[in-house]
């Protein structure tokens, strides 16, 4: 018999356009992993809430900007499973079940909730914010997710979910997966400005459809070796933003670039120039497939539709498993 396919779940925050870092860190993983693994992907919307509650309307675009990111980027509607997480009520249900074994102190204790409360400035966190690892447990497990590729950042929420799927299977004899954390190799991209990372927040990032144009004039104001001031100045590729990206964007390159750096033989003009094009080299593919499927906004809200439809009827079986265990079916 053929043994079903391993399944993945990963997710965005619906807070607005992906960028350059959530394709190294994520985007890129699961379009080369869709075709091995039963994929789907979580359009967080319900997590979003937890930090951008207030702003209705990026939410509202951003569950189709999001979508058009994944296929954008070369996800296959036909075989990945794209799903709104706030139309799937089982994932709320399970949420409330997982949350009677959490220990507020975990959650308390969680060292990337310790750094985004930090981020977003609250000191008074949420019910809603200070939970939502237990919430993503729930997003993993409806569907019995085996792998989950992630970033670092994401790693404590994994290893909740674990946690958390080991004492309810041991407390009620329930089978759900155990899901383990596959991360990507490159989990954090810098910002070009020297910021430790690329954020929409942090107001550096280079969005996947950014024009051309938009990324040229990104990388031109890109912070280089500070001590290269003139074009004759050898500088320090280990001390610069570009260097970094071209080792990611323009890999075969990356050495030559590096000593033509240091025997000051490009300038840093010239240099982002080549790391311009290797960007527009990349995103001009997915410029297209966006393209495509802006013009078909009714394909896209089918595309959610279908794979949430899916979801819903995996969600529901796992919750009346668990609540047969529970002994909550009458
Ligand atoms: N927390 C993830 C992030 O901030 C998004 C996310 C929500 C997620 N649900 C998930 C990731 C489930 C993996 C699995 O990027």
């Amino acid at each position: 018999m053929e043994k079903r396919k391993q399944r993945i779940l990963t997710g965005d925050r619906t807070t607005g356009k992906l960028h350059l870092g959530h394709y190294v860190g994520s985007l890129s993983s699961r379009v080369a992993m869709q075709y091995e693994y039963e994929t789907f992907i979580l359009l967080a919307d319900i997590q979003a809430l937890t930090t951008h509650f207030e702003q209705k309307e990026l939410l509202h675009q951003s569950i189709r900007e999001v979508t058009m990111d994944n296929l954008s980027v070369g996800l296959d509607p036909e075989i990945a499973t794209i799903v709104q997480q706030s139309a799937v009520p089982s994932i709320a249900e399970m949420t409330v079940f997982y949350s009677m074994i959490t220990s507020v102190n975990v959650l308390r204790h969680n060292p990337t909730i310790k750094t985004e409360a930090k981020q977003y400035g609250y000191k008074d966190l949420s019910y809603g914010f200070l939970g939502y690892p237990v919430s993503q447990a729930a997003d993993i497990t409806f569907c019995n997710a085996d792998v989950v590729p992630v970033g670092e950042d994401q790693i404590p929420h994994i290893e909740l979910t674990r946690r958390i799927v080991r004492k309810f299977n041991g407390m009620y004899g329930t089978t759900i997966t155990e899901p383990e954390a596959k991360l990507s190799q490159v989990s954090r991209l810098s910002g070009l400005d020297g910021n430790a990372k690329m954020g929409k927040s942090l107001g550096n990032a280079i969005y996947l459809s950014d024009s051309s144009k938009e990324v040229a004039d990104k990388v031109r104001r890109a912070v280089t070796d500070p001590a290269r001031v003139t074009k004759d100045i050898p500088g320090d590729p280990t001390i610069c933003n570009v260097a970094k990206y071209h080792k990611i964007f323009t890999p075969d390159e990356y050495d030559t670039i590096c000593s033509m750096c240091r025997s000051a033989t490009i300038g840093c003009v010239a240099c982002k120039k080549k790391l311009t094009d290797s960007l527009n080299t990349l995103l001009d593919p997915f410029r297209e497939k966006r393209a495509y499927y802006e013009d078909r906004p009714e394909l896209v809200t089918e595309i959610i539709q279908t794979g949430t439809a899916k979801a819903n009827a995996l969600g529901n079986e796992t919750v009346r498993m668990m609540k047969d265990a529970m002994h909550l079916s009458i």
